[in-house]
């Protein structure tokens, strides 16, 4: 089915921004691409050959806990290493000016609020790197929901001094790490700390969705920005939908990859790289940045 009219046209775009008020956007790895982290399901999606995919399940952490670790003190490093890009600072800049607009984020590594987006606009739906939670966790409830040492511990050093922004580099084997030299829960002593991030086969935060649900049937959402999101992990991806009043609602995509599929009539879908798209799109709103 061809594209809706005008469905790249940033003018057409601007003209409904400047008609919307209840604004949420969705957000994705590919938001963070060009500040240098890599994205899960393009190319860089393997460290040191593991897929990262597997690496984030309770199970994997279970199996193996010290590599899990391992990959979770890489990806707090390059987190702690790179900056915000324009695409955060646009979102944030807009969600100053605009107190109707919510920002859903998968992404966590702590981008947004180092742009300074306002933490009431903003739901990080899959935790954050550099929060910390108990193993037992639901019966240990124990959590640190700010700790950015890098690296964690002394034995997460190896990882934590890895600066191949590839990922790729599974020529220099890292030591296996002993379940002693991790770092336990202080409170129940028995379960091992681990990153505060949801991984598959996890519920995400009940109260958070439930905010989020609320504050989408509350009045009629006039946009919905997603942004670079493959749009396959649940619930995040089924917010657009959820958030759609036929015929009011447009759903307006920034991604690197061009997808036209399913479009709507007043559905929008620009290409390149958030960075870039962001501060241009929200422009008559936020001015330059
Ligand atoms: N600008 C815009 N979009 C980009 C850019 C860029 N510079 N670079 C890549 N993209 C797009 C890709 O085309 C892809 O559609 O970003 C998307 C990234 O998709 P994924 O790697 O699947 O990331 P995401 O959708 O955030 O994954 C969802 O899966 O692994 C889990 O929990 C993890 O939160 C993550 C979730």
């Amino acid at each position: 089915m061809a594209p809706p009219k005008d469905y790249d046209s940033i003018p057409a775009f601007h003209d409904k921004l400047l008609r919307s008020k209840r604004i949420l956007a969705v957000c994705g790895a590919g938001l963070s691409a060009a500040s240098g982290l890599p994205t899960f399901r393009g190319a860089g999606g393997l460290w040191r050959n593991h897929d990262a995919i597997q690496l984030a399940t309770p199970e994997a952490f279970g199996d193996d806990p010290g590599l899990v670790w391992l990959f979770y003190a890489y990806r707090r490093h390059m987190a702690l290493q790179v900056q915000p890009n324009a695409g955060h600072h646009a979102l944030a800049a807009f969600a100053k000016r605009n107190p109707d607009f919510l920002c859903l984020s998968q992404n966590v590594d702590n981008l947004h609020l180092r742009a300074h987006h306002p933490a009431p606009q903003l739901r990080l739906l899959h935790g954050s790197l550099f929060s910390l939670k108990c193993s037992r966790q639901p019966q240990c409830t124990w959590t640190d929901p700010y700790n950015d040492a890098d690296p964690l511990c002394p034995s997460l050093a190896a990882a934590a001094d890895d600066n191949d922004p590839t990922l790729l580099d599974a020529s220099k084997p890292l030591a296996p790490i002993p379940t002693s030299a991790l770092p336990h829960c202080p409170e129940c002593q028995t379960g091992l700390q681990r990153p505060g991030v949801v991984w598959f086969g996890e519920p995400l935060d009940e109260a958070m969705l439930d905010d989020i649900e609320a504050w989408i049937a509350a009045d009629v959402v006039d946009m919905v920005i997603v942004v670079g999101t493959s749009s396959v992990v649940y619930p995040a991806a089924g917010f657009a939908e959820d958030a759609r009043t036929e015929g009011k609602t447009s759903v307006v995509t920034v991604n690197m990859e061009r997808s036209v599929a399913g479009m709507r009539e007043g559905d929008f879908m620009f290409t390149g790289d958030a960075a870039s798209l962001l501060p241009e799109l929200l422009k008559p709103i936020i001015g330059d940045l």
